[in-house]
């Protein structure tokens, strides 16, 4: 559910008008709803709130500060991956307390960093992440608390590309060897060992691989209690889907996803952890779009749009499907003829979707690539020269631009000529 409709036939974000945005903004520009991002929010809280769950929002999925702002005032906390996530979570507001440090490579600097600011756990992905973690801690003369993240090797029927929780994928510790390296952890001076963690990938529609996953926990748990391994916490991590093909796929709702939880680990006592990220921001963001050129090749009709793979790189990268909505609301009856929508960089694979049956768009008309407000902005680059494009935040009928579009100028603002290619 979002808040992003028709509204006397042009596209609203809640009460404001999004030509309104284009024409003020300028485009592309991402535009996200506040009260779409609450409702996620809340849904999840409400579902997890009699299992005493926290929720640590990734926010690798929307880290845009005004949207952390947003979702730690309602009490989330954040799931960070970087010293630089960290820091932005830290200056948006996040209390350290409620940070959990996850991420495959955490660096000396950034285990310092993180254990400097009081972050409530980090979470280790390997033998030598743990040692590195138990050398800084005892170099500073602290102990981290910390949670070994296992990795399940359950398949959660994901795209190939964002699925982690397999044996070939590079997060987490070998199921074999889990136990082992937890009774090596209790041994560390510098490691306090909180609990487990698993991740096992993202826009998982169906609740089989995360029951599949949350069991091999249980078993794990009382296998390391047996072993007189202190188990008070366990992180879930995040990964439930959202329905990028509308009326066509239905993701099971929080509320299902934290029956599973309850179900399987409910009762072994233990401080849960959850970290959604596209479930909370995926559709309560939008990218606006200006149709440029209307190309009709000998074979095909090509939508030539102002945003491109830079800006939204998921159609590229994964060949995801985003539904595109014209921002004026097409007849009821209206034909769909097929065409390319593509973008102006120079590559082929820069195409937001082909074939797709679109209500005829020409030059000028806006378009919204829907259920971009996760995974949209923070993938974006500068290719082709192309600047970072603004993101505006709507509540109710008001709007402001919490990130601004740079100025050309910005392109190269942090490169410097050698001093013998000055002149
Ligand atoms: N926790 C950990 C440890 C993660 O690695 C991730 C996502 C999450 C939580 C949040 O997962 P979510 O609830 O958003 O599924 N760029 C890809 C998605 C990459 C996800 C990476 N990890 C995409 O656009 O589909």
């Amino acid at each position: 559910m979002h808040h992003f409709s028709y509204i006397d036939g042009r596209l609203h974000a809640e009460s404001v008008p999004l030509d309104r945005i284009a024409a003020e903004v300028g485009t592309p520009c991402y535009v996200y709803s506040t009260a779409t991002l609450t409702r996620h929010y809340r849904a999840f809280a409400d579902a997890f709130a009699g299992l005493g769950a926290s929720i640590c929002y990734a926010m690798k999925a929307n880290g845009n500060r005004a949207v952390l702002r947003l979702l730690t005032g309602m009490g989330s906390g954040v799931d960070v991956v970087s010293g630089g996530e960290m820091a932005l979570a830290l200056a948006a507001g996040a209390p350290a307390g409620r940070i959990v440090f996850s991420g495959v490579g955490k660096t000396e600097d950034e285990i310092a960093a993180a254990l400097q600011a009081g972050v409530h756990q980090l979470n280790v992905e390997s033998e030598p992440e743990l040692d590195a973690i138990d050398t800084v801690a005892r170099r500073m003369g602290v102990k981290a608390p910390v949670a070994i993240r296992v990795n399940p090797d359950v398949d959660a029927a994901t795209h190939a590309k964002i699925t982690t929780g397999k044996a070939e994928n590079k997060f987490g510790i070998e199921w074999t060897s889990a136990r082992q390296v937890f009774r090596r952890a209790m041994t560390l001076e510098g490691i306090a060992v909180k609990g487990a963690a698993i991740h096992i990938g993202s826009q998982i529609l169906d609740l089989g691989p995360f029951e599949a996953a949350f069991l091999k926990v249980r078993d794990l748990v009382a296998m390391l209690r047996a072993d007189g391994v202190t188990v008070e916490r366990l992180d879930l991590g995040g990964g439930l889907g959202v329905p990028y093909h509308q009326g066509d796929e239905s993701p099971p709702p929080p509320a299902a996803y934290a029956e599973v939880v309850r179900r399987t680990l409910g009762d072994l006592g233990c401080a849960l952890t959850i970290e959604p990220g596209r479930a909370i921001a995926g559709n309560a963001g939008v990218l606006v779009s200006r149709v440029i050129y209307r190309k009709d090749g000998i074979t095909r009709t090509f939508a030539v749009v102002d945003a491109a793979m830079n800006d939204l790189m998921r159609p590229a990268l994964y060949d995801a499907w985003h539904d595109i909505w014209p921002v004026v609301e097409p007849p009821a009856h209206a034909e769909r003829p097929l065409v390319d929508v593509v973008g102006p960089v120079c590559e082929t694979t820069d195409t937001f979707a082909r074939d797709r049956a679109l209500p005829p768009v020409a030059p000028g008309d806006l378009i919204a690539f829907m259920t971009a407000g996760a995974y949209g902005a923070v993938m974006a680059n500068q290719y082709n020269g192309r600047p970072l494009v603004p993101e505006v935040l709507v509540d109710g009928d008001r709007f402001h631009v919490v990130r601004r579009r740079p100025r050309l100028e910005d392109l190269a603002a942090l490169e410097d000529l050698p001093p013998w290619l000055a002149d």
